[in-house]
C-alpha cells in the first residue's frame, strides 16, 4: 500500500532548492541526511551508488584519515583559510577528508556530500565513535556534478579522490568554484597521467624480462619461484590498460568512460583551463610524494598489489623488484616530483 504521509522538505541556506530528509524515505538510520528534491527524482548516476555491502567494504579497506590529514596540512600552507571556515567537501565517502578537516580546521562547519546515503551514514556513525564533533557535519546526498549550491556560500572546499570518479569532473570543479566566496580556496587530491606513464614503462620492463626468462635458453637452472606468475603478469597488463583508458582527459568522455570506476588521470592543463574558465586567481599544483621519493615506484607496485588484489610483496620474484629499484635509482627525485602519480591541486578564487 502506498504511504499517504506527506514528505516534508527543508531548505538549508546553502542549497538552491528544498531538500528531503532521507529518514522519511529510507528509515530512521538516515534521519538528518538531506537530499535535494530534484536529485531524488533523478535516475542519473544511480547505478554508481555504493549499496550497504559495498559501503561497509569501502570503509574497512580505505578509511585512513591520517594520510589525508597530512595532505590537507600541507595544502593549508599555500593559502590562509578564515577562522572557523564553512567547508564544502565533495564525494566525502565514509569520511577520510571530513575527519581530517575536523582535526585541522578549528571551529569549521562542514557540508559533506556523496551519491551514497550508506557511506554518509557510516561516516556520521564513525565520526561519533572516534569522538569527533559529528554535529558540525551536515550530510547531503547528491550528485556533485549538479549545481545545487547557492553561489558564494563557502570559505573553502575539498575533494579527496573524487574528481577521477566523475564522468564530468570539469562540471564538478566549476560548481565548487561557484559555491566558494571570493578569496576562498578549493583543494583536490587526484591521480595524474605523468607518473602513471612511468609506471606503465616499468610494468612493461618487468613483463619483457619475464618473457625473456620464460624463453628456453634462460630456464636452465632457474628456480621455479623466480618465474613471474601469470596472475601477476595479467594484473600488470590490466593496470597498463586501465591507465591507457584513463589518459587524455582533454579529449573528453569516450564511449567506455561510463563503464570505468576510476575514470581519469589528470594533467596540469586540465586544471589550468578550469582556473581560466572560472576566473580563479591562482592555481597551485604539486606532487603528493614529497619525502617518499627514494623507493616511489617500488612502493607503488607494492601498494597496487595490496589495494588491488590483497597480495603481499612475495607474489613477485626478487629480479622484478630489482627492475623497480633500477627505475627508482635512475629517475631523480626532482623528476619524480615533476612526473607525479598523485598530486594536490589548489584553486584560489
Ligand atoms: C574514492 S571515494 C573517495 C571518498 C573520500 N573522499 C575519501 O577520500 O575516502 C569516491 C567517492 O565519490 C562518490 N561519488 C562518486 N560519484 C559521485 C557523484 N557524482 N557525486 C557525489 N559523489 C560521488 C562515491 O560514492 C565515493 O564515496
Amino acid at each position: 500500500m502506498e504511504d499517504a504521509r506527506e514528505i516534508q522538505t527543508l531548505f538549508p541556506e546553502y542549497l538552491n532548492e528544498p531538500a528531503i530528509d532521507l529518514g522519511q524515505l529510507l528509515g530512521s538510520r538516515f534521519r538528518g541526511l538531506l537530499s535535494p528534491v530534484t536529485h531524488q527524482r533523478s535516475t542519473i548516476g544511480q547505478d554508481q551508488v555504493y549499496d550497504l555491502e559495498k559501503s561497509i567494504k569501502y570503509h574497512k579497506r580505505h578509511y585512513n584519515p591520517q594520510g589525508i590529514r597530512r595532505l590537507l596540512e600541507r595544502a593549508l600552507q599555500h593559502f590562509n583559510p578564515v577562522a572557523c571556515p564553512k567547508v564544502l567537501d565533495i564525494g566525502s565517502g565514509s569520511g577520510n577528508s571530513i575527519a581530517a578537516e575536523l582535526q585541522t580546521l578549528g571551529g569549521c562547519e562542514i557540508v559533506a556530500t556523496d551519491l551514497s546515503p550508506h557511506l554518509l551514514c557510516i561516516m556520521k556513525e564513525n565520526l561519533a565513535t572516534e569522538g569527533l564533533p559529528e554535529e558540525k557535519v551536515n550530510l547531503i546526498c547528491m550528485d556533485v556534478q549538479e549545481p545545487y549550491f547557492v553561489p558564494a556560500s563557502f570559505d573553502m572546499a575539498c575533494g579527496s579522490a573524487i574528481l577521477h570518479h566523475l564522468v564530468d569532473p570539469r562540471r564538478a570543479v566549476v560548481n565548487v568554484m561557484n559555491a566558494l566566496k571570493p578569496e576562498g580556496a578549493a583543494v583536490f587530491f587526484e591521480p595524474f597521467e605523468y607518473g602513471c606513464v612511468i609506471l606503465k614503462l616499468l610494468h612493461n620492463q618487468i613483463l619483457r624480462e619475464a618473457a625473456l626468462r620464460a624463453d628456453a635458453s634462460f630456464q636452465e637452472g632457474e628456480p621455479l619461484e623466480a618465474r613471474l606468475d601469470d596472475k601477476v603478469m595479467n594484473f600488470l597488463r590490466d593496470i597498463n590498460h586501465d591507465y591507457l583508458l584513463r589518459s587524455n582527459v582533454a579529449d573528453g568522455v569516450k564511449n567506455f568512460t561510463h563503464e570505468l570506476d576510476d575514470k581519469w588521470l589528470f594533467t596540469r592543463e586540465f586544471f589550468e583551463d578550469i582556473a581560466k574558465e572560472t576566473g580563479a586567481k591562482k592555481v597551485i599544483l604539486y606532487s603528493n610524494h614529497e619525502g617518499m621519493t627514494e623507493t616511489l615506484f617500488e612502493d607503488y607496485i607494492a601498494q597496487n598489489f595490496h589495494l588491488g588484489r590483497g597480495w603481499g610483496r612475495d607474489v613477485m620474484p626478487e629480479w622484478a623488484w630489482e627492475c623497480a629499484r633500477e627505475f627508482d635509482r635512475t629517475i631523480s627525485k626532482e623528476v619524480k616530483l615533476e612526473f607525479m602519480i598523485e598530486g594536490t591541486i589548489i584553486l584560489v578564487k
